[in-house]
């Protein structure tokens, strides 16, 4: 396993982050999946991942606490956890319930501190335009208004010694834009795979500041495997069939055609293009069995840098999206 830094505040984690949205029953009920699910963590952290994402809003803690209880270097560990406060619906920034969410996580994961509080400011926008330009114009100004609040808060906890490092969770790139001049946050963490790649605009501007990534979902919630990345082959009821997906798919053919682009492997490529820049920390990847995780980890093995190949990707992203 590679390390690598999150930003210039020394926290040094795995170049795979442990995602913990899909790997067990939400339900709290050890089925075969959670069996399998808590199987590949434990493999994962003896192979020597460091990196766990994890949130309340996964239903998954019950078993990820489960495990961690029972690994006796669980303090080594670095967490990164969503904390979304204001929710969607709320006005304001409650420093009584953000303070909660991060209390209760250290209870549930058998942690002493969290390495990485992954902040989303949702507030009065609705959730169905969350990703869109049009919600950031009310996210920003909620933002400014109670900012002064978070930042204190957060620095608070920090001096009880229960968090390292504040990150944003920016929804759009304007967000993601005011998030980094902000000067409260010490990173970003985006959703970042072949198709999804924005973020790099603002990487020399991070650079500059000491400010951290950590890169969500590498295989685009499992489109770019082998197993999903030819549409006419998944099962009728796969996720991936519904209409919210025809976007990526075109995009990707795109991709594939102007690039004549054919990877010996799309599991390994993608999770290799996740890794590609040198800012990107770590890439927080689903892995829901010990098959999945030797795939992932054997495509960590290799040598990846080919920055060529990330602006060549990221330019045909940016003139297909504009076309849309
Ligand atoms: N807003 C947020 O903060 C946010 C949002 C989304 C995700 N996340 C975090 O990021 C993590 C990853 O997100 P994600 O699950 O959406 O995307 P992802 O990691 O890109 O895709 C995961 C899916 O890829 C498939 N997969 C994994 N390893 C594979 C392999 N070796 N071969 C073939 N298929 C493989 C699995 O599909 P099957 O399901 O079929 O096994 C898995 O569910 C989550 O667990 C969560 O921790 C955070």
């Amino acid at each position: 396993m590679k390390y690598r830094e999150f930003g210039a505040g020394g926290i040094r984690v795995s170049e795979v982050c442990y995602g913990t949205w899909r790997y067990a029953n939400p339900e709290g009920f050890a089925d075969e999946r959670s069996r399998e699910g808590a199987a590949a963590l434990r493999e994962a952290l003896q192979r020597g991942v460091n990196f766990v994402h994890s949130s309340h809003e996964y239903g998954t803690r019950w078993i990820t606490g489960d495990v961690l209880r029972q690994y006796p270097d669980r303090h080594e560990l670095h967490h990164i956890i969503k904390v979304n406060e204001p929710d969607f619906g709320e006005l304001r920034f409650d420093r009584r319930k953000f303070r909660a969410q991060i209390e209760d996580a250290l209870r549930e994961l058998h942690a002493e501190h969290i390495s990485i509080v992954q902040h989303l400011q949702r507030g009065s926008v609705s959730k169905d335009i969350a990703y869109t330009a049009a919600a950031d114009e009310t996210r920003i100004a909620e933002f400014r208004e109670t900012a002064d609040d978070l930042r204190e808060e957060f620095t608070r906890l920090k001096q009880e010694g229960k968090v390292q490092a504040l990150a944003s969770f920016p929804y759009t790139f304007g967000f993601a834009r005011e998030a980094v001049t902000s000067g409260i946050y010490d990173g970003l963490v985006a959703y970042f795979n072949v198709l999804e790649t924005e973020w790099l605009d603002l990487f020399p501007a991070m650079a500059e500041r000491g400010m951290g990534f950590v890169g969500i979902r590498p295989f685009c919630a499992g489109l770019l495997t082998d197993r999903r990345v030819d549409r006419s082959t998944l099962a009728e009821d796969d996720r991936l069939r519904t209409p919210n997906w025809d976007g990526k798919y075109d995009q990707l053919n795109h991709i594939r055609n102007e690039l004549d682009l054919r990877p010996k492997s799309w599991t390994e490529y993608a999770l290799q293009f996740a890794l590609m820049h040198p800012l990107i920390a770590s890439t927080a990847v689903s892995i829901n069995s010990r098959a999945q995780l030797a795939d992932v980890l054997s495509a960590t093995e290799d040598s990846y840098l080919d920055k060529a190949q990330l602006e060549q990707i990221h330019r045909l992203n940016k003139a297909h999206l504009r076309m849309d």
